[in-house]
C-alpha cells in the first residue's frame, strides 16, 4: 500500500523542527503586538496548520487578539499561480477599522495573494496595520516585491507540500513540509521547478 509518505522525495521541515520554529515565532509575536490587541486572520485553505500552531505559541497572548480568516485562491489543479488571487470574506470595515491585522500564511510565493489581500484590508476595510507571518517564503519566486514581517524558512523553489500546503487539494494533513517526487505530477505534464536563478524574480 502506497501512502502519502511514499510520495516525498524528500522531508525538508520536519514536525519537530518546524514546532520549534513556531515557537520562536509566537514569542516574538506576542512581545510585538502586546498592547495592540491584533486580529489574527489566517489566509486559508493553506494557513490552517500553522494558524492552529502558531496562535498556540503566541504566549504570553496579548489581550483583546481576536482570529479571523479569509479564503483567498489562485492556484488551479495545477502547480502554477493563475495571476488572478480570488477572496472570499465576510470581513467588513465594521471587523478591521482601526485594527493591527496580522495576516497568517503558509507560504508567499509570488506574493500575488498576500498583496491582494493586505490592499483589500488596507484600502477597504481600513486596518490600522497588516502585517504578514508566513512559515515559508519562496522568494526566488516573486512577481511583486514583498517582505513578509516574520518568516519561518526561506524555502528553495521546489514543489512543497504537506503542513497545509497542498497539490491538487492533497497533502494538506502531513505533520512535516516534503518535496513531491516528479512522478506524483509529471502525468499531469507539469514540469519540475527549475533550481534557483531561472524564476522572473530580481526585486530582492
Ligand atoms: C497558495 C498558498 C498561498 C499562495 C501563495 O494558496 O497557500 O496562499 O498560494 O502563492 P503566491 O504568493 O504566488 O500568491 P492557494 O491559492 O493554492 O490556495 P490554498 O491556500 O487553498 O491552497
Ligand atoms: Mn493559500
Ligand atoms: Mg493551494
Amino acid at each position: 500500500r502506497r501512502t502519502y509518505h511514499d510520495d516525498m522525495a524528500k522531508v525538508l521541515y520536519t514536525e519537530s523542527v518546524i514546532q520549534a520554529r513556531v515557537s520562536e515565532l509566537g514569542r516574538q509575536i506576542a512581545q510585538d503586538y502586546q498592547g495592540k490587541a491584533p486580529l489574527i486572520l489566517g489566509v486559508l485553505k493553506g494557513s490552517f496548520m500553522f494558524f492552529s500552531d502558531l496562535v498556540r505559541a503566541i504566549e504570553p497572548c496579548p489581550r483583546g487578539l481576536t482570529l479571523d480568516f479569509i479564503r483567498a485562491s489562485s492556484y488551479g489543479s495545477g502547480t502554477e499561480s493563475t495571476g488572478e488571487v480570488k477572496l472570499k470574506t465576510d470581513l467588513r470595515r465594521e471587523k478591521v477599522e482601526g485594527r493591527h491585522v496580522l495576516l497568517v500564511e503558509d507560504i508567499v510565493d509570488t506574493a500575488l495573494t498576500i498583496t491582494t489581500v493586505s490592499r483589500f484590508l488596507l484600502e477597504e476595510c481600513g486596518a490600522a496595520s497588516v502585517a504578514t507571518a508566513t512559515l515559508l517564503d519562496k522568494h526566488e519566486r516573486r512577481k511583486l516585491s514583498y517582505r513578509p514581517e516574520y518568516t519561518g524558512f526561506v524555502c528553495p523553489n521546489e514543489f512543497v507540500v504537506g503542513y497545509g500546503l497542498d497539490f491538487d487539494e492533497e497533502y494538506r494533513t502531513l505533520p512535516y513540509i516534503g518535496v513531491l517526487k516528479p512522478e506524483c505530477y509529471s502525468h499531469l505534464g507539469i514540469e519540475a521547478p527549475e533550481p534557483d536563478g531561472s524564476g522572473e524574480s530580481g526585486d530582492e
